[in-house]
């Protein structure tokens, strides 16, 4: 059964996304970037999508370099599985710019619509500013191609720093378009866009935040403190990746505070820091929590309609201040 969402508008675009997408990189069984993440089958994968779209979530982000094209396979695999069609979800991708000219952009956009099986890409990201031959104004350029062209129907960055926005929709707005996203690490232990310019730049210029590793990859739903020994159960590149065990314990602050808030309304402590992160910076930030199991994917959607008070929000963030997040 779908809740009712109140959904928001994608940046200056006319999309209209869930507060909550689901993150893919959890579908892909291979390659660097994806090694943090154990493999997940198809039927695992078909279940998370079906879960997150029955609790309203009405988007997914993926990318090339999750796997080159498997969880763009896998997603939209489990979408047919899961029966939705083609336009019933949105679906976000990235380009992947390393050792990459501009120019690879439009040649392989026919391969990313293969991976895509028929699902159009709603949203096409830069995946990072950082690794590419050409220029962040060459690449965008090739991105409003691909829009004027209606292979591609909003553009949007990840990784990019206030500037690299500016520059990015200055070379939008001359074809008449607009950037439409910025994905970037948010949570409540990690807020370095209300110090770095990012969240100004993105008010200023009507850009959502797509916020990832909202959970801080697990660790604000409080299975670590119950747990500590289940540290020792993850993939080594996601526990050595930052230093896993030391910020469970840098974020015990925070997670005491998720947790008596998550026991007042009766919900989980993901709904709740969920929750926090769609609602503290009003409608510009979005979330794209990782599910491996269908009952993540659940409770990812259920934070949709959990209502934090102004006192439980301002609570919280302090909290995470006291956690070092700022
Ligand atoms: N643009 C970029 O550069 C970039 C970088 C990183 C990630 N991303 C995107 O962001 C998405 C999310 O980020 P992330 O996967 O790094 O971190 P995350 O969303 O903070 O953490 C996801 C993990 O948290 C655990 N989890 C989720 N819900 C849970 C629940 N209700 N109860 C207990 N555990 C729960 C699961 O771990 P287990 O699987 O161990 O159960 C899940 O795989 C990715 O899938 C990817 O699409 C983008």
């Amino acid at each position: 059964m779908t809740s009712a969402v109140t959904h928001r508008r994608l940046g200056r675009t006319d999309l209209e996304i869930s507060p909550i997408g689901i993150g893919t990189m959890q579908m892909a069984n291979r390659g660097m970037v994806t090694a943090a993440y154990p493999s997940i089958t198809a039927d695992a994968s078909a279940a998370v999508v079906r879960a997150a779209i029955d609790g309203g979530v009405n988007w997914f982000d993926t990318a090339e370099m999750y796997g080159r094209g498997e969880s763009e396979r896998a997603l939209t695999t489990a979408l047919r599985t899961a029966g939705a069609n083609p336009g019933d979800v949105l679906v976000a991708t990235k380009w992947a710019p390393m050792l990459r000219t501009a120019a690879s952009i439009g040649n392989t956009i026919d391969t990313r619509l293969a991976a895509l099986q028929g699902y159009p890409i709603d949203l096409y990201q830069i995946h990072h500013p950082y690794g590419g031959f050409s220029s962040i104004p060459a690449q965008v350029r090739a991105m409003a191609q691909l829009a004027k062209d209606s292979r591609i129907r909003s553009i949007g960055v990840s990784n990019f720093s206030a500037a690299q926005m500016e520059q990015a929709s200055a070379v939008l707005a001359t074809y008449g378009l607009t950037l439409a996203s910025n994905q970037v690490k948010i949570n409540a232990l990690h807020r370095n866009i209300e110090t770095n310019g990012v969240l100004a730049a993105a008010n200023r210029l009507g850009v959502t935040l797509i916020a990832y590793t909202p959970l801080e990859s697990g660790i604000l739903t409080g299975r670590f403190h119950d747990d500590p020994q289940a540290v020792e159960s993850l993939t080594r590149v996601r526990r050595i990746a930052g230093g896993f065990a030391k910020k469970v314990t840098q974020a015990t602050p925070l997670v005491d505070e998720l947790r008596a808030v998550a026991k007042a309304h009766d919900v989980s402590l993901s709904q709740v820091a969920l929750s926090w992160l769609v609602t503290y910076y009003d409608d510009t930030v979005v979330a794209i929590p990782g599910a491996s199991k269908p009952h993540q994917a659940t409770q990812a959607a259920a934070a949709m309609s959990v209502q934090l008070s102004a006192t439980e929000r301002a609570g919280i963030a302090d909290a995470s201040r006291r956690s070092g997040a700022l």
